[in-house]
């Protein structure tokens, strides 16, 4: 094969920061090596030459069938990618908030008109758990061919006990055999129409939430915290009593303005802090700290039309910890991390090796918890959970953006 960025050096449950996520002698190996994959794990890597004298030592002779070799003509292998914030699963068609954006209208004021995330919710309370399934499973199939094979994903597009269940079951469901899918609760994404802040409030902590734990339907909560949707109190409130039942956090906050909400997060211990384009730079000091990894969502501002901001350099900068993911959802209609790393590395000037570590490792660093073994990087004794390049070179997995740079994903030691 051609270069193979195994990202493994160290521990490999824990995120990489600063110059180790640009560090290619530890990072990646040059061309010619091969790896021996047996029942979905990597069993060895090493060099071609050798792994096959002792493998199939009468390769050549043609006697081996024990061994399946796959010529792969020296193209560069990477891990399997991580996506650890998606909105997978909704339905409705937000197009026309395109030209309301143009017309001067901010996300707050689509919302107060009736559109944003309250029309998704309308949409998605009339559509069956089958279409929904349909809808997921035609999703994580433009996922894959993007080469994720590890995606979080969060209902919230329900709002009420009902509507909010059915989108947790339907995830588990259509977590096929092309990409391990984790669950986040997000209930409190939006307030519901008819219903006080209170009243839902109450209804978030004294029925979804005993609900969802008792039947195991998600792994994380997470909260829309930001001025205009819930505030810094009513999130504390969320995110506290989820954590006596044992539910850890993950959560959007400073999407648009910096309410302090990174800060609240690291706090109270969250497992990831969201969006955090607007953070301060102590509360980034503070989350890196803490062990709260910082999710860049690139893919939002840019649909949005805004500024990507400096975050992502600031971690790099200052040795933090940070992830990026797609967000996919209405607005940000892309499930592809090669194109939101082609936006970290051709609009923020970041190597295409961090931007890598920053779609796999690091965003696996949030998920191991709740993973039997450690995705994001490809190791002796891993999942064989990896991508194929359509190039000799690993930087090229960040460089075509509208095209998946992917020849063939490997999910599980199979071609997916
Ligand atoms: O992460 N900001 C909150 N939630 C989503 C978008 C929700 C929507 O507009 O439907 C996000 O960007
Ligand atoms: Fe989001």
């Amino acid at each position: 094969m051609g270069e193979l960025a195994t990202l493994s050096h160290g521990d490999t449950s824990k995120p990489l920061s600063g110059s180790q996520m640009t560090d290619r002698e530890k990072l990646v190996l040059d061309s010619g090596s091969a790896i021996l994959i047996s029942n979905g794990l990597i069993k060895k890597i090493s060099q071609e030459d050798e792994l096959i004298a002792e493998f199939v030592p009468d390769f050549f002779d043609g006697k081996s069938d024990l061994i399946k070799l796959v010529d792969i003509n020296a193209k560069a292998v990477i891990p399997g990618l991580v996506d650890c914030h998606t909105h997978l699963l909704w339905s409705g068609d937000r197009s026309n908030e395109m030209s309301m954006r143009q017309n001067g209208l901010s996300y707050q004021d689509i919302s107060i008109q009736g559109g944003g995330i309250h029309k998704t919710v309308e949409a998605t309370r009339k559509t069956s758990k089958e279409e929904l399934s349909s809808i997921g499973r035609m999703r994580i199939k433009q996922a894959s061919r993007n080469g994720t094979t590890t995606m979080e994903t969060k209902s919230g597009y329900g709002l009420s006990l009902e509507s909010e269940v059915k989108l947790l079951e339907t995830i588990p469901e259509i977590g096929n055999s092309n990409c391990n899918l984790l669950s986040t609760w997000l209930g409190a994404h939006d307030f519901p129409r008819g219903k006080t802040r209170e009243e839902y409030i109450d209804e978030l902590i004294n029925k979804q939430l005993p609900h969802i734990y008792e039947r195991k339907l998600a792994k994380w909560v997470d909260v829309f915290c930001e001025p205009g949707w819930f505030s810094i109190e009513e999130t504390e409130t969320i995110v506290k009593a989820s954590k006596e039942l044992g539910l850890k956090s993950r959560l959007h906050v400073d999407e648009f303005v910096d309410s302090n909400g990174l800060s609240l997060a690291a706090e109270l211990g969250s497992c990831s802090a969201d969006h955090v384009g607007f953070s301060n730079l102590e509360s980034r000091a503070k989350a890196h700290k803490s062990g709260t990894m910082q999710v860049f969502l690139p893919g939002t501002p840019y649909v949005l039309g805004k500024d990507l901001g400096d975050g992502v350099r600031e971690c790099i900068d200052n040795n933090w910890n940070f992830s990026l993911a797609t967000d996919f959802n209405p607005n940000c209609q892309t499930l592809s991390l090669p194109f939101v790393a082609s936006l970290a590395t051709h609009r923020l000037g970041i190597d295409p090796l961090a931007a890598l570590v920053a779609c796999s490792r690091n965003p696996a660093s949030t998920l191991s918890s709740e993973m039997k073994l450690d995705v994001g990087s490809i190791y002796e004794g891993g999942p064989a959970d990896m991508n194929i390049l359509r190039s000799n070179n690993i930087d090229y997995w960040c460089q075509t953006p509208g095209l998946s740079p992917i020849d063939k994903t490997i999910f599980s030691g199979s071609i997916v």
